[in-house]
């Protein structure tokens, strides 16, 4: 599958596995069942988060619920400013819930810190954040991101939810793409 765009298996599937295992035992310790505001909320922040929101959700020991959410950033990357238009909103509200968002990979940081300030003033009981991978630039960001599962190096990543061009993210692993595939 994509013969010849793959340059490199960053993240195999194997060491996803156990990644989201690790991460899942930890949550569950901080979420245990049966909590007065009722099962964790998982919110899912389309496309890039939906394999390891569901991947997360069975290794999860305890009940969880889904959400989902869809946004898009607006502007050029230079831009500081973090404007996000909500493509589409959660279906339930979220007040008194303890609700964990979860990311394919937090980049600029720009999409988490609006979706945080955006989902605190919900008044949710808690608001934490777990994220597969992670870039250099995030970590300059203000958001407390209690669960990183990889930090990765600067570079362009596909598969397990990533895309190039909306492509790429039904492989199973983490890769890197071959520069002639940006380059056409
Ligand atoms: C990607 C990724 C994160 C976000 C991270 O989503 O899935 O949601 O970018 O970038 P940031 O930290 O610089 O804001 P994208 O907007 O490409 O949409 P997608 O998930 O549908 O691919
Ligand atoms: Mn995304
Ligand atoms: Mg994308």
């Amino acid at each position: 599958m994509y013969e010849g765009d793959i340059a490199s298996v960053l993240i195999s599937e194997d060491q996803i596995r156990d990644k989201t295992a690790e991460l899942a035992a930890a949550i569950a310790e901080k979420f245990p069942e049966g909590q007065p505001e009722g099962d964790l909320l998982l919110v899912g922040v389309l496309k890039g988060a939906i394999f390891f929101m569901t991947d997360l959700a069975r290794a999860l020991p305890i009940p969880t619920q889904m959400e989902f959410m869809a946004v898009s950033s607006y502007g050029s990357s230079t831009s500081s400013s973090g404007v996000v238009r909500i493509l589409k909103d959660l279906d339930k509200d979220i007040a008194g819930r303890h609700v964990l968002i979860v990311e394919d990979i937090i980049d600029s940081g720009l999409t988490l810190s609006w979706l945080m300030r955006n989902l605190s003033t919900r008044n949710p009981a808690s608001l934490s954040v777990v994220t597969l991978l992670r870039k250099p630039e995030a970590t300059k960001i203000d958001v407390d991101v209690e669960w990183v599962g990889f930090d990765i190096p600067n570079e362009f990543v596909v598969g397990y939810g990533l895309d190039y061009a909306e492509r790429y993210r039904d492989l199973p692993y983490i890769g890197t793409l071959e520069p002639h595939v940006y380059g056409g």
